[in-house]
């Protein structure tokens, strides 16, 4: 609490020092204990320039995934609200299902610098390397059946895809049902997790992975990251995940409002404006079996409408699906 007080007033006067006098006034400690705060905001990252005479100034911030740095002038009134952030952690999904299980409440956040079994889509794992991406799971306790739980997950698609296209300027796309793409690579992945009952959903875990800063090196097969693409287009090579984080979780917020007052419409519209997929001829693999067919449409629920070569209509709740040509 002392921390973030300190440096609400050093960010306040950004470019000049803060005397060690007037620091300990405004938070009503004393000078050794400025100076244990000052240290231990140094430990997170802060570049904290501390001269005798002239006192404290705070010379630059860490792109750290820090509670101080994600709730900095973000303009949201539950997502992020509670942040919870590790250096390195097996799955953030995993320890927010933990937490949501304990009664942890809608908009907490978890967020990981670094993943060591970071999971995919079915059973598959993320690679999560250190720093350069962003890894955070989300706690919602939406008022929704169990099998509608895919609005969440399309309307988590919408947000992120939006959110990188106001912080990096790239016209990324949607691959049904969650894939943000950008020329057919992906560069990040929704993973929706939860606990219903039978008619009710008690809460979803949405966990959201993006390549953000991540290097060619390190990224799988078929993966892009938001710094190479703007690298290839002659762009800025490195891009804030604080900037981004705070984003997402602006436009997380706004389309879960939207959901709650007018319906899932207003999202599926939105969807289909982002979607690549809808017109285009598909290949679809679900439960060891594929077939083909176009993409025709997104059903009330969220699901991908495919129209096989015979007519006939196939709804498809999950699976694998590519677009083939
Ligand atoms: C996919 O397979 O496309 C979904 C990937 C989801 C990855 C994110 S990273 C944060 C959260 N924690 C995890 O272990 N997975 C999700």
């Amino acid at each position: 609490m002392l921390d973030e007080k300190i440096l609400k007033v050093l960010r306040h006067s950004k470019d000049s020092y803060v005397s060690g006098e007037e620091l300990c006034k405004l938070a009503d400690i004393s000078r050794a204990a400025i100076w244990k705060h000052v240290e231990k905001l140094r430990e997170e990252g802060y570049d904290i320039e501390a001269l005798p005479h002239l006192g404290y100034k705070l010379v630059a911030i860490p792109d750290s995934l820090i509670p101080s740095e994600i709730k900095w002038k973000l303009k949201t009134k539950v997502f992020g609200r509670n942040v919870i952030s590790y250096l390195k952690v097996d799955s953030t999904n995993i320890i927010a299902y933990e937490l949501a299980e304990k009664g942890m409440k809608e908009g907490a956040i978890i967020v990981a610098d670094e993943q060591v079994k970071g999971k995919g889509r079915h059973g598959r794992s993320w690679s999560s390397p250190s720093k350069s991406g962003i890894y955070m799971s989300c706690i919602l306790r939406p008022s929704i059946a169990p099998n509608e739980i895919s609005r969440i997950t399309l309307l988590a698609a919408v947000a992120v895809a939006l959110a990188i296209r106001d912080v990096a300027s790239l016209e990324v796309t949607i691959k049904w049902p969650n894939d943000i793409m950008l020329d057919r690579k992906k560069l990040c992945g929704i993973l929706t997790q939860m606990k219903a009952e039978q008619d009710r959903v008690d809460f979803v875990v949405l966990g959201i992975g993006i390549n953000v800063n991540t290097p060619k090196s390190e990224l799988p097969k078929g993966a892009t990251s938001i710094a190479e693409e703007l690298k290839s287009r002659g762009g800025k090579i490195n891009l804030s995940r604080v900037e981004l984080t705070k984003k997402v979780l602006e436009r997380l917020e706004e389309y879960y409002n939207l959901m709650k007052s007018e319906g899932f419409e207003p999202i599926i519209d939105i969807w289909k404006d982002l979607s690549e997929m809808i017109g285009s001829r598909v290949k679809v693999s679900i439960h060891g079996k594929t077939f083909e067919g176009l993409a025709h449409d997104i059903n009330p629920d969220g699901a991908l409408v495919v129209r096989l070569d015979s007519g006939v209509l196939e709804k498809v709740s999950s699976g694998d699906v590519i677009m083939v040509r």
